[in-house]
């Protein structure tokens, strides 16, 4: 039958292709790090926590409209919790044999209360990323204890991003 035949000869190109990049990607593993870049890299996410703590301080006392009540209280709570996260990250580094920094990355502000919403997001969503793949090298240099700590903030990254999607209904 031509039209099994057809069928069975697109199913099987496609299978080989979608198996080929993770095959690639598999081998090619994680891109090699070391303990003085790991470093580096750390500091960098202790400069956006200590962004992020006064970010939220900012925001929670300027954000303005009953539509956001809730997510005013949620505000501050997310700062306290940056700053637990600036803390675990200044042992971890010391531990590594650094010295944390303390350096703010630029913070960000607006005079409109969704914007602030979508600023405060997008700094959640970049640290989720750039926390899994902090994970990663962590695992990749056998740091077990800083992959724990780093773990447990990606953890409550997680949450923060969800309380803001839920704010702006997403
Ligand atoms: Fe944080
Ligand atoms: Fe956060």
């Amino acid at each position: 039958m031509p039209k099994q035949d057809s069928k069975g000869g697109k199913a099987a190109q496609r299978k080989p292709a979608a198996r080929r990049p993770a095959a690639a990607s598999a081998a090619a593993g994680p891109a090699p790090i070391t303990k003085a870049k790991l470093i580096d890299h750390l500091n960098d996410d202790l400069a956006k926590e200590f962004q992020a703590l006064i970010q939220y301080v900012q925001h929670a006392a300027v954000i303005t409209g009953p539509q956001y009540d809730a997510i005013r209280v949620e505000l501050a709570v997310h700062s306290n919790e940056e700053h637990a996260h600036a803390i675990s990250l200044s042992e971890q580094i010391d531990f590594l044999g650094g010295t944390p920094g303390v350096d703010v990355a630029a913070v960000q502000v607006s005079k409109d209360s969704k914007v602030m919403l979508e600023q405060d997001l997008e700094g959640e969503l970049d640290a989720i990323a750039r926390y899994k793949a902090r994970i990663a090298q962590a695992e990749q240099l056998q740091e077990y204890g800083l992959r724990r700590a780093l773990e447990d903030i990606l953890m409550v990254e997680e949450e923060h991003a969800r309380d803001l999607q839920n704010a702006l209904d997403l």
